[in-house]
């Protein structure tokens, strides 16, 4: 991990890209690679899409689970959680849906500098948001995994019981039915969330995981 940590340091600018004056950049003394090494594993972004109720928070939630017992640093930013708080003033307009996945991507890039690995369960339902969201980072620093689910089981869970609502016309602008959802064209992974038993699904992610050695196959054991 050593000879990393050049790469995650922004380079320093007099002018943020809002255009705000007269604010510096300040090295860190700790970096992500001392972080990273003291983990035992690289910190990363794994961002599950998909539609509401397709299995995001649950598949998220599962693999933290396993990698907290593995002994990885790890923490799980979900939407419906977010929204009580961090945005708690955005609807599910286009614009608020953007300004939703801005926010949660810088956080999301502060806990995979602060050395975690950061799980985000979010419908993010746009192109252009997750594009964005994968382009503040390194490109390796970040994996989009597709929870792929037919809006028809989507509906028939309706845990939230929000389809039902949806379409009742009770809420707007709901995503699958009255608002889009835009399928990734190359998402780093697909589970099929929507007829695959959760602990395969799991697995499916570990392995992934290992393979772009975010986690260590060697130090840590086999994916199940
Ligand atoms: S996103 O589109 O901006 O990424 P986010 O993941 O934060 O959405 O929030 C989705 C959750 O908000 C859903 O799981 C659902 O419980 C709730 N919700 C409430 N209204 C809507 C809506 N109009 N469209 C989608 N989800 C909604």
């Amino acid at each position: 991990m050593s000879g990393k940590s050049v790469r995650h340091i922004p380079r320093a600018s007099l002018t943020t890209p809002s255009g705000a004056t007269n604010v510096v950049w300040h090295r860190t003394t700790v970096t992500r690679a001392h972080r990273e090494a003291q983990n035992g594993h690289r910190s990363a972004i794994i961002w599950f899409t998909g539609l509401s109720g397709s299995g995001k928070s649950t598949l998220a939630h599962a693999v933290e689970d396993r990698l907290h017992r593995r002994g990885c640093r790890c923490f799980v930013l979900d939407g419906d959680n977010v929204r009580h708080g961090l945005c708690s003033d955005l609807g599910f307009s286009v614009l608020d849906r953007q300004e939703n996945i801005r926010r949660i991507s810088e956080v999301a890039k502060l806990f995979m500098e602060a050395g975690s690995i950061v799980l985000t369960a979010f419908i993010s339902p746009y192109h252009a948001d997750r594009r964005r969201a994968r382009e503040m980072v390194a490109n390796d620093d970040f994996l989009e995994i597709y929870c792929n689910a037919q809006i028809e089981v989507c509906e028939a869970r309706d845990v939230k019981g929000m389809y039902k609502k949806a379409r009742a016309g009770q809420i707007a602008e709901f995503t699958g039915v009255s608002s889009p959802y835009e399928i990734p064209e190359h998402p780093d992974l697909i589970v099929e969330t929507g007829r695959v038993e959760l602990e395969e699904c799991v697995s499916q992610v570990m392995k992934e995981l290992e393979r772009r050695g975010v986690i260590n196959r060697a130090a840590t054991g086999t994916a199940s």
